[in-house]
């Protein structure tokens, strides 16, 4: 067994090849993933909803996902961990570098940071000390009061050239990947082709280098409202594991995202 590291992911993009992500909270689910074949298991701030019953991310503590992200590293061997830095711990860089460092003696391999162009310095000084950084932008969840709702950002040509613009800052500020959520799928495109690093959507469409979803929404696990660019690969599936590996299968294969999940 090969462990995923960044360069599997950088060796993917250059290859023309999907690699598949998916969220894990817990040991069990994030081995059932690991054994699917799923590239990289994020230890999101999703938790605060999927797991805790919040209508948004704000709530969820550093202590919330320290502890996921050691639950989820005794039970994935395989993957790549990355692991959410939760609201405020950009406060400054001092917290900023302290909670990173908290998370990655927890098990974590890879830093996702919400934020935009300002976010540079922070993911500079990150990178200097030996933490990966993926930048998470687009709609960007813990920014929901701000954005008025969980709406798909990057629509005007403005905004989508200010979301291609900050994926380059970024990146030359040492982001080591990319990630996008909600944009419309020829702003996926153009932040792939206008950065080294690799880039992982949800619903931001095809043409990027990854994909990835929350784990409850591949399994039809939602509280009503599903968005567009979610798909339940449970059904037909004899176990969890198969539908991860259904999941896997549809992303390495570019099944998935098709054009009804895209914006
Ligand atoms: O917290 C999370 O699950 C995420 C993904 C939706 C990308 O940030
Ligand atoms: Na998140």
């Amino acid at each position: 067994m090969k462990r995923v590291t960044l360069d599997t992911l950088r060796d993917c993009k250059a290859r023309g090849a999907a690699f598949s992500c998916l969220t894990a909270y817990d040991a069990t689910l994030a081995r059932c993933a690991d054994t699917a074949g799923i590239d990289v298991l994020l230890v999101g701030d999703s938790l605060g909803m999927v797991l805790q019953g919040h209508a948004s991310t704000l709530p969820v503590t550093l202590e919330d996902i320290r502890y996921h992200t050691t639950c989820v590293a005794r039970g994935k061997q395989r993957s790549l961990l990355m692991v959410d830095l939760p609201f405020m711990s950009n406060a400054d860089i001092g917290q900023l570098l302290r909670d990173a460092g908290e998370l990655m003696r927890a098990g974590a391999e890879l830093i996702k940071i919400e934020g935009e162009a300002w976010m540079a310095d922070g993911i500079r000084e990150l990178t200097r000390r030996g933490v990966p950084v993926c930048a998470h932008l687009g709609l960007t969840p813990q920014s929901v009061h701000q954005l008025g709702g969980f709406k798909v950002q990057g629509k005007a040509a403005d905004a989508a050239q200010r979301i291609v613009d900050d994926a380059q800052r970024l990146v030359e500020a040492g982001a080591a990947v990319i990630l996008l959520e909600c944009v419309p799928r020829a702003v996926g495109k153009a932040v792939r082709d206008a950065v080294a690093a690799p880039v992982i959507g949800i619903g931001a469409g095809p043409d990027v280098d990854g994909q990835i979803l929350v784990m409850h929404d591949t399994l039809g696990l939602n509280s009503g409202y599903v968005p567009r660019f979610v798909q339940n690969f449970l059904p037909g599936q004899e176990s969890i594991e198969s539908a991860f590996r259904a999941y896997d299968e549809a992303v390495k294969s570019r099944r998935f995202p098709a054009e009804e999940h895209c914006f």
